[in-house]
């Protein structure tokens, strides 16, 4: 069993100090920023509003995605900017919303509105929505569509003590809703009531955040963020068939690993083989890579030598452009 191995010679990945790994200079609030990309242009973003009749915020039929900036040597970079773009088209298009707009030209909006904005460190936070139209659940047939990509500051997303020394998470009373019920791969506003009760059961049970089953009954994701877990040398995590969002972070970490030869295991695995984990991490755009210190009173290994953590390292240096093998990941504003 893993508690009688020793522990695992990891590689190091990026040539980074331990120490270095997370910068100080992240900003503590997440103001908003002064203009936002609307329909294909900068416009104020105090002046913007949405009908109280949009179908969107009846229905939760909008469509989104999160985007990080980060600063680099070169200054900042949005970070895999083209493949949440992507994404944000193909959920889109399982809501039958079509979107005026291509991935190039989302991206240059994004690149713009960050560079009109002058910051260096924010969440990017494109949103396409059904508007005002009549009170029927058929939007495509009736509601205009409209996109805008907003940006905010945000530093750490659960916390810099969690980022740090790990998070603390529940499992949820509440179910991952299953493939078969809604396109679990989509980035939909009205997946995220399910999220919402799970993270504020987490909130009254005074955790950080909820990892949540399927129907299944194998581990789907946490409230906004993908599941890793580490045991007998082997990184595992889970995909599409478990009901999840499949992460750009969690396929980013995929390839890192990848690269550096850690043995890789990806299928749905039950509650119990997670618990037997000597390590989890969760990863995400905003969470970025996070490791867990306890589930439900039982703890996992956290700190430098763990292989989370020389993930969570690597994440960092790819992200801020400092390891060059991955510049393609990045679009310079
Ligand atoms: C439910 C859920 N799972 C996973 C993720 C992680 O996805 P990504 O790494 O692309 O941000 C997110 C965040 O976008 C999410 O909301």
């Amino acid at each position: 069993m893993s508690d009688t191995q020793p522990p695992m010679e990891w590689p190091n990945f990026a040539d980074i100090p331990l120490e270095e790994a997370i910068p100080t200079s992240r900003p503590k609030g997440q103001a908003l920023s002064r203009f936002v990309w609307w329909d294909g242009e900068i416009r104020r973003a105090e002046k913007q509003s949405v009908h109280y009749y949009a179908n969107a915020l009846h229905y939760g039929t909008a469509v989104f995605e999160g985007i990080r900036v980060y600063p680099t040597s070169r200054g900042p970079a949005l970070f895999r900017v083209q493949d949440h773009m992507r994404r944000l088209l193909g959920s889109a298009r399982l809501y039958g919303m079509s979107i005026p707009y291509g991935v190039a030209e989302l991206v240059q909006g994004a690149v713009q509105v960050t560079r009109q904005n002058g910051i260096n460190h924010a969440y990017i936070r494109p949103l396409a929505f059904f508007g005002y139209g009549p009170i029927d659940i058929k939007p495509k047939q009736a509601c205009a569509v409209s996109v805008f990509i907003a940006t905010r500051e945000l530093g750490t997303f659960l916390g810099e003590k969690a980022l740090r020394n790990g998070a603390r998470v529940t499992i949820s009373s509440w179910r991952k809703f299953h493939h078969s019920a809604l396109p679990t791969m989509a980035k939909a506003s009205g997946h995220y009531a399910n999220s919402v009760l799970a993270a504020h059961e987490a909130l009254d049970r005074g955790y950080d955040d909820a990892i949540l089953l399927n129907q299944d009954g194998t581990v789907s994701s946490a409230t906004g963020e993908n599941v890793f877990f580490v045991r007998d040398g082997q990184l595992c995590t889970n995909d599409e068939a478990s009901s999840i969002v499949p992460g750009i972070t969690r396929d980013t970490i995929l390839r890192l690993a990848q690269e550096a030869h850690v043995p890789i295991s990806v299928k749905a695995f039950t509650r119990e083989e997670m618990m037997r984990a000597e390590e989890i991490f969760l990863t995400g755009t905003a969470a970025e890579v996070t490791p867990v210190c306890e589930i439900d009173g039982v703890e996992f290994r956290t700190g430098k030598d763990t292989l989370g953590a020389r993930l969570q390292r690597a994440y960092l240096a790819t992200v801020t452009g400092k390891d060059a093998r991955h510049h393609d990941w990045l679009t310079w504003l």
